[in-house]
C-alpha cells in the first residue's frame, strides 16, 4: 500500500479544520471503492443484470413493468454488499460527527456503509437499499441483512419497491432542501469520491463554494467540480481521509 505523505494536507486545511464548527461532507460511490463496492463510471464497464444494462433494471420503468425482477436485482445487490466491510474512510466521518458542532453526511451511496461504521443522521439522497417503500402509501420498512425482506405493506395491502432514488425519478421532497440549507451554513465542505456530474448532489459544493466555504476534494482522479475547489487532494479516501485530523 502506497504511504501517503502527511504534508499532502496544506497547513490551510489544517487549520480550518481545527477551527471549524459547521462542516459538510458530500460522498459518492467513490468512498466505498476500497470496501469492495464498484463505482458506477471509471473502470469502463457499467453493471449490467441478466443482458439488461444497470439503468434499465435500476427504473422507474421497470418497477411498473416487472417489480419482482426489480426486486431479484437488489436482492442480489444486497447478498454482495453483506459481505462488504466499512473502510477507514467510513470510520473516520463517523469520528468526525463528534468532532464538529454542526457536521452534515450527505451521500448519494445506497450502500449503508455509512451507516454500518456508525454515522448517524446520513442524509441518503439517493435512499438505500436497506429499505423498502409501500408503492401506495410510501410506509418504508427495514431490510435487515439475513432476514427474508418485507414484501407487503401492513399498513394499506400496497406492495413494496426498493426505497431506492431510480433512473427516471425525482428526489424525495425534504432530502436535498436540507442539505443545501446545509451546504450554505457550512465553513468546511469535503467532496469524496463522487465524479461530480449527477444533479442535484453536485450542486451541494457549489452552494458552499457561493456561500464563502472552503471546499477540499478527495479523489485519485480530478472531476468537473476540482477546478471550482480550493483544495484537492488526490489519492483514496481511505488513505487520504484518516492525514486530515493528523
Ligand atoms: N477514493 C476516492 N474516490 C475514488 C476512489 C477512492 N478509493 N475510487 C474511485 N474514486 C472516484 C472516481 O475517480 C470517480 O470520480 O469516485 C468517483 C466515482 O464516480 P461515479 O462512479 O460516477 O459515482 P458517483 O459520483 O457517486 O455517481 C453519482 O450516479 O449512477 C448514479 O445514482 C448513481 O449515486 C450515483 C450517482
Amino acid at each position: 500500500m502506497q504511504i501517503m505523505q502527511s504534508d499532502l494536507i496544506s497547513a490551510e486545511l489544517r487549520n480550518r479544520f481545527k477551527h471549524a464548527s459547521r462542516v459538510l461532507v458530500l460522498t459518492g460511490a467513490g468512498i466505498s471503492a476500497e470496501s469492495g463496492v464498484p463505482t458506477f463510471r471509471g473502470g469502463g464497464n457499467t453493471a449490467v443484470w441478466k443482458g439488461m444494462p444497470f439503468d434499465v433494471i435500476s427504473s422507474a420503468t421497470m418497477v411498473e413493468r416487472d417489480l419482482p425482477a426489480v426486486w431479484e436485482w437488489f436482492d442480489y445487490r444486497r447478498s454482495l454488499l453483506q459481505k462488504l466491510q466499512p473502510n477507514p474512510a467510513h470510520y473516520e466521518l463517523a469520528r468526525w460527527a463528534d468532532v464538529f458542532q454542526e457536521f452534515t453526511l450527505v451521500t448519494q451511496n445506497v450502500d449503508g456503509l455509512h451507516r454500518a461504521a456508525g454515522s448517524r443522521d446520513v442524509i441518503e439522497l439517493h435512499g438505500s437499499v436497506w429499505r423498502a417503500r409501500c408503492v401506495s402509501c410510501r410506509t418504508s420498512y427495514e431490510i435487515i441483512p439475513g432476514e427474508r425482506r418485507p414484501d407487503v405493506c401492513v399498513g394499506c395491502g400496497g406492495s413494496l419497491r426498493p426505497d431506492v432514488v431510480l433512473f427516471g425519478e425525482m428526489l424525495p421532497s425534504g432530502a436535498f432542501e436540507i442539505a443545501a440549507e446545509r451546504a450554505q451554513a457550512c465553513q468546511l465542505c469535503f467532496v469524496i469520491g463522487t465524479s461530480a456530474l449527477v444533479y442535484p448532489a453536485a450542486g451541494l459544493p457549489e452552494i458552499a463554494k457561493a456561500a464563502g466555504a472552503y471546499v477540499c476534494e478527495v479523489n485519485p482522479e480530478f472531476t468537473p467540480l476540482s477546478a471550482l475547489c480550493d483544495e484537492v487532494l488526490t489519492g483514496k479516501a481511505g488513505e487520504v481521509l484518516p492525514l486530515i485530523s493528523q
